[in-house]
């Protein structure tokens, strides 16, 4: 996968399936022609499916997940298998979410089999990374940052790094309506880049796309997506209002 221009709404715990549907005919109405930008979709469980419907048609849409269990399959009641998303038309699978961390104390070692588990049903882990406020105060964020990246990053082959996508998620810009400024988001994409070049290689690097999340929305998207390593945005709240996700979207 070669790097790109990605929009992807995480709709986390939101909407019920009538709701869903109507958001995502509002969006394809407005954007559907617009394919120089990748759309990625990341409704609840119960909605991948009429939602991958509806985006099936649609120009440079795809539908992702917001989670996927760490086996292929089993006794595991109320979890979901990457090749059960795989089933259902999913693309993309969320990874490594400040959420998933905070609440459901994931770690390193789930979201490297979960990623395994993505890449053998052809599924791309957005593996997402973020600082606390408090690790940006005690001016641990690189350091926080190099860890998150390394640890998992190393347990990959570079074919099986190429399928990723990277998500900057600063835990204390998430939902918080506090956003990263564009100069602090460069910053640091910049370096997750040089951490990247690290562990693989600068064409690898240079290759991949790293998204920022964060309290982006249609105000503050196109001075993020105009800095030189930030390659679109991971939208929680902004992409539950079809009016605002488009406006996104159009702003590269
Ligand atoms: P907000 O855009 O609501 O801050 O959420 C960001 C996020 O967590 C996307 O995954």
């Amino acid at each position: 996968m070669s790097r790109q221009k990605i929009v992807a709404g995480n709709w986390k715990m939101n909407k019920s399936l009538q709701d869903a549907k109507t958001l995502v005919e509002m969006i394809t109405n407005q954007v559907n022609d617009f394919d120089e930008v990748t759309k990625i979709i990341i409704p609840p469980f119960p909605y991948l499916n009429a939602v991958g419907e509806q985006l099936a048609s649609k120009e440079n849409f795809f539908l992702g997940a917001q989670n996927c269990h760490t086996n292929a399959s089993g006794a595991f009641t109320g979890e979901v298998s990457a090749n059960m998303l795989s089933s259902v038309g999913c693309h993309y699978v969320l990874v490594g979410h400040s959420e998933r961390r905070q609440y459901f104390k994931e770690k390193e070692a789930d979201f490297i089999s979960k990623i395994k588990e993505a890449l053998k049903n052809n599924i791309s882990p957005i593996f997402c990374i973020g600082e606390t406020i408090h690790e940006r105060k005690t001016d641990n964020h690189f350091k926080v940052i190099t860890e998150q990246l390394t640890t998992v990053l190393k347990e990959f082959t570079v074919t099986e790094f190429s399928k990723f996508i990277i998500a900057y998620e600063p835990v204390w810009a998430i939902g918080t309506g506090e956003t990263a400024t564009a100069a602090q988001a460069q910053e640091m994409h910049a370096f997750i880049r040089g951490i990247i070049t690290d562990i693989f290689d600068s064409a690898i690097a240079a290759n991949v796309s790293i998204l920022y999340g964060g309290s982006c929305n249609a105000q503050n998207a196109q001075e993020l997506f105009a800095c030189k390593d930030v390659d679109g945005g991971l939208i929680g709240g902004a992409s539950l209002n079809a009016d605002d996700f488009c406006k996104i979207i159009f702003s590269f």
